[in-house]
């Protein structure tokens, strides 16, 4: 098959300079085997940038002490990093104030921290929480713990084969029981991008809060939680250039204020006796014990860097690596794609005629490209395409033309082993 050269001139990001940017990553020139790394795993944890690292080993060697403890200079440096980087959370997201951004270990700490703090007091027994078929383990399975727990009942939006929701049947399963909206903002394993405005709107007009879990959107595209008028955003650092072990819950300054804490400890207390304890205000009443702090700083740092990028030039660059990608792909026979929404994420799931995505996976390393092979966390998904995994290439704005290409070779090459 002839490879159709993407023509720069058609690319609307043909300003944006990749061999620019992917200088910054050091991670990107290793080799695997003697092959140039092709890293199209980044939906499962993304690459981090030499001045992220830079500012992680900065905070290490000169401004590293606890936090919000003592009144000595590294301490009080500390805090005020900390909480600098809450700030340019709250400024990426466009959140109204930083007390609405909570730092969590990241959008599976954060949902657990809303089914808790939330559910628990809000939910009650036969009360109804509506998620839907595209969410990740991580918006269920938290969800049904707490239903096993007080009795309440999950309700599931469908979806077709493209893998887009039903908002039809979504509009249909409220009733005046439903007292909770679970969604995801884009699938992980398709890269579906949900009409969640829409969708809360919805909600909304019947007096029902939402949680959105953006780990899958925040990398891609510009989020403004008072435009999306969402009650819980989350996402985690790892997925945006940054630590692992940080993620953030924003929440409206209200929920956040009526809700109980889910973890007890250090730091989230007003006052301590054997008899009662008062707790703190927010976001400190759900930041219990000492935080990942180098995590949290070298957060900030990753959003700066993506601002600086700009999130609307990463959303049209990755909108043109997928197009050709998906172009390219449908080229080849055998393959099935996985999920087809009109709006969609650069993410490509897909499975090859008679060879199992674990074997593509196996050979696609030996050709240094780097792809997630499984059920993606997303079973459900994968039931309603009665697949038990799929391959997965999920792509960045640090990744190449030149690396679709050689993902679709190594496809090729790998039909010919199997022939
Ligand atoms: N949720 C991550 C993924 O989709 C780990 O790969």
């Amino acid at each position: 098959m002839k490879l159709v050269e993407p023509s720069l001139k058609s690319l609307s990001t043909s300003m944006f300079n990749v061999e620019h940017i992917r200088a910054d990553f050091p991670i990107l020139k290793l080799k695997i085997d003697g092959k140039p790394l092709a890293y199209l795993d980044n939906a499962a944890s993304s690459q981090m940038p030499q001045p992220v690292i830079d500012r992680m080993v900065r905070y290490q060697t000169t401004q590293h002490a606890n936090i919000n403890r003592a009144v000595h200079y590294l301490s009080e440096t500390a805090t005020l990093e900390y909480e600098k980087s809450r700030h340019k959370l709250k400024r990426f997201i466009n959140a109204n104030e930083d007390r609405e951004v909570i730092f969590t270990s990241g959008t599976t700490d954060a949902i657990n921290l809303v089914a808790h703090g939330y559910g628990r007091k809000f939910i009650g027994s036969g009360d109804e929480i509506i998620l839907t078929t595209l969410e990740h383990h991580s918006n269920i399975v938290p969800w049904q713990m707490l239903a096993e727990e007080n009795g309440a009942k999950i309700c599931v939006v469908p979806i077709d084969d493209t893998g887009e929701l039903l908002i039809d049947e979504y509009k249909q399963l409220f009733n005046k029981r439903t007292k909770f909206v679970g969604v995801t903002h884009v699938s992980n394993a398709l890269g579906t991008i949900n009409p969640i405005k829409q969708m809360i709107e919805f909600a909304h007009a019947r007096d029902v809060p939402v949680l959105v879990d953006g780990a899958q959107a925040a990398p891609h595209m510009k989020i403004d939680v008072q435009d999306l008028d969402c009650d819980f955003y989350t996402f985690s650092g790892h997925k945006l250039c940054g630590p692992t072990g940080i993620g953030i819950l924003y929440g409206k300054a209200a929920l956040l204020e009526r809700m109980q804490p889910f973890k007890g400890g250090g730091d989230m207390i007003a006052s301590v006796t054997f008899e009662k304890t008062t707790y703190n205000t927010i976001p400190h009443k759900f930041e219990a014990g000492t935080p990942p702090i180098a995590a949290a700083i070298g957060f900030g740092a990753a959003v700066d860097y993506l601002s600086a990028v700009n999130m609307s030039t990463i959303a049209t660059y990755e909108h043109d690596l997928i197009t050709y990608a998906t172009e390219q792909i449908r080229r080849i026979p055998g393959i099935r794609i996985i999920g087809a929404a009109a709006e969609k994420v650069a993410v490509l799931s897909f499975s090859v005629d008679r060879i199992h995505p674990h074997d593509i996976g196996t050979l696609l390393n030996q050709e240094g490209i780097a792809v997630r092979t499984g059920h993606h966390c997303a079973q459900p998904v994968m039931r309603h395409f009665k697949v038990p995994a799929t391959t997965r290439a999920s792509f960045a704005f640090y990744n190449s033309m030149i690396e679709v290409d050689a993902l679709i070779s190594g496809i090729q090459k790998i039909q010919k082993i199997f022939l």
